[in-house]
Order: structure tokens, then sequence, then C-alpha cells
């Protein structure tokens, strides 16, 4: 969801602003370009270089500077972010900005600005308490700032309270939450699955599959841009992790398991990965040594835990919606229909994966969405066009849903 974003963040001059290298790296994970603008207090705390060294960018100080205002005025500092997030927001800052004063160029750019600007404010808690900061955030909230905690807790003068800066990663998420609002699936949480499941047979070996990871890949990576807070548990593949999207590797179908019961509760689930339906029944610590003239070792399988069945079972903490894949060679859609009274999803979407088709691996795939309201059969096309009709397919869902 930040993918592509540009922030500017305005740092003041509080002791939590040595967070923020830290912020930026979070924020540079997921695919924003930062733009740090550093406050002369704000040096105090944090030197530009290291700014400068995480963002990748030229770090901004000075209004009065020969320079900065040549290469990249004030106007154009703002004018080039999508939101200006000031982290740490002091106390100073914000009635700086409630009261309309450009005395340096943190305060004139953002007196000069017209985008949405994000704080983050980190104070003593007497300061946060005073009547003077509440009254300069409500006059700030009424022109539509938006504010990011603080969070209570020891202070760094050594007392306790409200007043701490939120951790980089909370700052980030809701970073992320500002940019889905107004998405058709903001408010919504998804989990994927996604990719083979690898099965040990010993150190070295194992059962796995020919999944790419591709299709379940790019219904997360559509799921996220209709706004959707979306995890994808994914088996191992050699996909870059989809933007906007909590991407957790596993390997073994248990794993995968596990995984998924930690991101619930979810509204949506997609069961994309070909789950390893059986494992060796005992994985060997040590290699498996091959002797000559000897039969072949027996491998003895056991069933592995059913992912989509158990996500699907009916009960009260049940996903609103849960969907499954029937990867199937004969007997395509029929086999689809069995598949999904049996696991009991509320869709499953038959894909015929015959060595033919290429659906393995390959970027194209020609599928059938089946639900309790009859077969849909989708032209083929590509993997990114399958997860794009799905959302479309969900956004429609919840928006006839009572
Ligand atoms: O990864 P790609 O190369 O892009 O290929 C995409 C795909 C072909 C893997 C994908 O489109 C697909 O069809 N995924 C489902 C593969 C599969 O295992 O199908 P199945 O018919 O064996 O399983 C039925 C459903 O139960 C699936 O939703 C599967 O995720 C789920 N399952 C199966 C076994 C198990 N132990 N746990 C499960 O959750």
């Amino acid at each position: 969801m930040l993918d592509g974003k540009r922030i500017l963040l305005i740092v003041s001059g509080g002791i939590a602003a040595y967070k923020c290298p830290d912020l930026v790296r979070r924020l540079r994970e997921r695919g924003c370009q930062v733009r740090c603008l550093l406050t002369r207090s704000g040096a105090e705390f944090v030197t530009a270089l290291a700014l400068q060294s995480v963002s990748e960018e030229k770090v901004y100080q000075e209004l009065f500077s020969l320079t900065d205002e040549n290469e990249m005025g004030h106007i154009r500092l703002s004018r080039e972010a999508d939101v200006i997030l000031i982290a740490p927001a002091t106390a100073n800052i914000i009635a700086k900005m409630a009261h309309g004063q450009a005395d340096d160029l943190a305060t004139t750019t953002l007196l000069a600005s017209d985008k949405p600007v994000i704080i983050a404010p980190a104070m003593n808690h007497r300061m946060w308490d005073h009547p003077a900061t509440r009254h300069n955030l409500q006059t700030l909230t009424a022109r539509g700032v938006q504010v990011i905690g603080p969070d209570q807790g020891a202070m760094a003068c050594g007392e306790f309270g409200m007043g701490r800066m939120s951790e980089p990663l909370a700052i980030a998420d809701a970073l992320g939450q500002f940019f889905r609002h107004g998405l058709p699936l903001a408010g919504r949480r998804a989990l994927v699955t996604s990719g083979p499941t690898f099965e040990a047979i010993d150190p070295v070996r194992f059962i796995g599959n020919r999944s790419s990871g591709k299709q379940g890949h790019a219904i997360a990576r559509a799921l996220a841009a209709l706004g959707c807070e979306t995890t994808l548990v994914s088996g191992p593949t050699r996909l870059a992790d989809p933007p906007g999207v909590s991407v957790v590797a596993v390997e073994s179908a248990r794993q995968m398991l596990a995984a998924c019961e930690t991101a619930l509760p979810v509204d949506i689930v997609v069961c994309a990965a070909a789950v390893a339906d059986w494992r060796a029944d005992q994985e060997q610590a040590s290699k498996i040594k091959k002797t000559t003239g000897r039969k072949p070792p027996p491998l003895k399988l056991t069933e592995n835990p059913d992912i989509l069945a158990l996500l699907a079972k009916p009960g009260k903490n049940r996903p609103a919606l849960v969907i499954g894949f029937a990867a199937e060679t004969d007997d395509v859609v029929a086999n689809a229909i069995a598949k999904r009274q049996r696991k009991q999803c509320d869709w499953i979407i038959a894909n015929d994966v015959s060595a033919a088709t290429g659906t393995f691996t390959g970027d194209f795939n020609q599928v059938h969405l089946i639900s309790a309201d009859g077969i849909k059969d989708w032209p083929k096309m590509s993997k990114s066009a399958v997860g794009e009709m799905l959302g479309q397919h969900i956004v429609d869902h919840f928006s006839e849903a009572p």
C-alpha cells in the first residue's frame, strides 16, 4: 500500500529522533521514497548523515541556504510529497503549526503546503497533558492533521507516562492505513497462501511440487491494492514480496498451518498454495546413505493437515469468505465442485494443471469460479489479471452482502 508513495519526513528536536533512521528504513522496506527535513534542534539528536545514508536522499535543513533553496525550494519539498510526516513532533512544532508560524524550513514548508499532514508526537507526559498542547492538538486535528500515538511508557527523562513516540513499525502501519482509506476493501483483512510446501525426508531431500507462487502472490498483491490488510503465507518461491503485503515465509505444510492460524482473525481467506498432501512419516536427522547393491529405502508417508478445510470449518470465528483452489488434471470442474463441498469453502477456483496448460510456473491461467451461485468460466488471462478479477469479485461480494 505504501509502494511508490513519497513521504516528506520532518524530524523535529526530541530524543525520539534517534528512532528516525529505523523509521526511514521501515518505510523504504515498504517501497516508499523518503525525503528528510531535519530541524535545527532535531540535528541535536540525530545526524543528517545518518538520515541521508538510510534514505539515500539529500537531507534538507536550512531555509536560508543558497544550495538547498536553489536545488529544492520549500514549495517543491511539499509539492513532491504525497504526505508530510512529522516524527517526532515536539510540543514546540505542534504549537508553531497551530499558530501558523513559519520561522524555519520545516514550518515554512508546512505553512506553504496543501498536502495531508500526519504527526507522531513525542514529549514529556506533563507537556502532553498541558492545556496549551491539548488546545493546539485540537486546532490541528480540526484542520485535518492526523495523529499517531503517542504511547505510554518509560521516558528518557526517567518519568513514566503518555508521550513516548510510537514505534517505527507502528508508524509505518498507520501510514499504510492512511493510504488504504477510501479503497473498496479498506478495513478488511485477508490471508492468502501461496507457493509449494517442502516436506523434508532428511536434511538434504524433500517432497515438493512445481508451484512457483505466481498465482497466490498476484492475488495478495491485488487484495492489498484494493486496500485490504493482507498477510501472505508462502512456501519457498523465487518471487519478490508483493508491495504492501505482510509476508510470512514457511517451508512445510505444518508451518504453513501455524502461520495461517497466527494471522487470524481475517475476513477473507484465499488458499492458492500447492500444499503437499503427504509428508515423510519420520524425518531423518542424518542424510540417508545410498548403499550400492541394496534396495532403495522405503518411504512411508503420513497425511498433512488440510489447511483450507480447517480454515473453512464452520464456527463462530470462521472467516466470512473462504476461497480454495482445485488443481485438477481430469474432470476439472466436476472434481472442483466435489472438493468445494468436501472442504466447505464458499468459492473454489478450478484450475486445469495438466502439463500442456503450463499453469504450474507459467504466467497465464484459465480458471472457473465455482460458488453457490453457479459456475463462471473465465477466459485465459495473466495470473495478475486473475488476481485482479478475483479481487473485484470479492469487492462485489462484500458490497452486496447484507
Ligand atoms: O504457483 P503457480 O506456479 O502460480 O501455480 C498456481 C497453482 C496451480 C498452484 C494454483 O493456481 C492452484 O491451483 N493452487 C492449488 C493447488 C492445490 O494444491 O490444489 P489441490 O486441489 O491439491 O488442493 C485444494 C485446495 O486445498 C487448495 O486451495 C489448496 O491450497 C488446499 N490445501 C490442499 C492440501 C492441504 N494439505 N492443505 C490445503 O490447504
